[in-house]
């Protein structure tokens, strides 16, 4: 396809996503607070567990709730579903557009796995349905047992999954691929067990039986790991923009780190929420999980941190040298005319064909290409030890002319 149209779909697609995946963020965190304010008040109707008052936009609210259903479902009963479903959908276009049809700047890295194109996706596509195939297995396994030992093994699985796909795609692939493993369980979640058993356990109601128990728990298990997973899978999907996160040699430690982190942040937010609505306040001291919050962050910044070379014994760098490295490995690209035939402009309109252009743009060669290996971006002529170091001696030569 033209590389034109591919980025308004991709720009469309994009967009679309943020918007739906707001809207299910948004909608999951209002229904945390709703049910952490419902209060049993006097004279509320049979059936009603509790009611909060809530005020936006300058109105004001009165939301009742439940205890199981009420006598007979309204007409225009609303879902939540769409949200969840459209932001799987519009995530799931986005991969086919960015990392499969650009799967050779995007996806494969022949450093980490020499692929073919072909491969790469096939593998990209088995990974989200196994990886939703075994998550799914392991939640049946622990049904009713021990959640904290359910959590560990949800956790093992996905750093397990994030340390295979590090292994086969470029570090940027590895980490979309982590983030599209978790969104798919979050929303196959939402597809596949949250709604279907909301809709059998309203199904019983209606006929006047007693719905079976376990499909709330198993509903209520799922809901839980999509809140828990809901920090940490947005961090993924914007981690392409960090190569010091996408590129760090040992990235998927950095991905455990920013679930616990994540995990701690959502979990002392649920805790503290919950405190803060309470008609009585719990002694209970959870600022521990804040400090594991931090503890995770600082681990997670000082393993990222540039290791600086020494430059000093180097010898002087001709401009001739940095433009015949231009040109074989990355003016395909940063070209006012790329001849790389999935880019139609320039990159971020970062073009590298003089040494000025070199100059201008040092700060950001040095964070792609010295501090990280992301450029040149697919890597597909080999770019050598000998040329990074070249590029980074330049680099210190500009540094301290500057
Ligand atoms: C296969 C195409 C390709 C090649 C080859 C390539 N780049 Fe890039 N480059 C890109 C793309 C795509 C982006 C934008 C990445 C993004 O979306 O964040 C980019 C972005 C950049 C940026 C801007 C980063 C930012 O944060 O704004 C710099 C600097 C850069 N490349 C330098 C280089 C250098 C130096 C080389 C050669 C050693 C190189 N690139 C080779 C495709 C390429």
């Amino acid at each position: 396809m033209d590389a034109f149209a591919i980025d308004w779909l991709n720009l469309l697609f994009r967009w679309a996503h943020l918007i739906v995946g707001v809207g299910w963020i948004g909608t999951s965190f209002y229904f945390i607070v709703l049910d952490l304010t419902l209060k049993k008040r006097d004279g509320q109707a049979v059936g009603v567990y509790g009611s909060a008052w809530q005020v936006h936009g300058g109105g004001f609210y009165n939301v009742e709730k439940y205890t199981v259903a009420p006598d007979h479902l309204p007409d225009d009963l609303v879902w939540y579903k769409w949200e969840a479903y459209l932001t799987w959908v519009t995530g799931f276009a986005l991969i086919v557009l960015q990392y499969y049809l650009n799967a050779k700047a995007y996806l494969i890295d022949p450093k980490v796995m020499p692929l073919e194109v072909w491969q790469a996706v096939s593998i990209s596509l088995l990974s989200l349905v196994a990886g939703w195939l075994v998550y799914h297995m392991i939640c049946k396994l622990f049904l009713g047992r021990s959640t904290f030992i359910l959590a560990v093994c949800v956790f093992i699985f996905v750093v397990g999954m994030s340390y295979l796909f590090t292994h086969v795609f470029s570090g940027r692939g590895a980490l979309v691929h982590v983030g599209a493993l978790i969104g798919t369980m979050m929303a196959f979640n939402v597809f596949m067990i949250i709604i279907p058993n909301q809709k059998k356990t309203v199904a019983s109601l209606m006929v006047g039986e007693k719905p079976d128990p376990t499909l709330g728990k198993i509903g209520k298990q799922r809901s839980v790991h999509n809140n828990y997973l809901t920090l940490p899978v947005l961090l993924m999907m914007v981690s392409g923009h960090y190569p010091m996160i996408t590129n760090h040699p040992h990235s998927w430690l950095i991905v455990a780190l920013v679930i616990v982190m994540g995990g701690c942040v959502r979990h002392f937010l649920n805790l503290h929420e919950a405190d803060q609505y309470a008609a009585e306040k719990s002694s209970e001291n959870y600022k521990w999980v804040l400090l594991v919050a931090a503890i995770t962050l600082m681990a997670a910044i000082v393993m990222t941190a540039p290791t600086t070379r020494d430059y000093s014994q180097a010898k002087q760098v001709a401009s001739s040298e940095i433009l015949a490295i231009a040109e074989r490995h990355c003016v395909s690209c940063h070209a006012a005319q790329p001849t790389n035939e999935a880019f139609e402009e320039a990159p971020k309109a970062v073009i590298l064909d003089t040494i000025e252009s070199w100059a201008r743009y040092s700060p950001l060669i040095k964070a792609q290409v010295i501090d990280s290996d992301v450029m040149p971006l697919g890597d597909e002529n080999g770019m050598t030890a000998v040329e990074r170091d070249t590029i980074g001696a330049w680099l210190n030569e500009q540094a301290l002319k500057d």
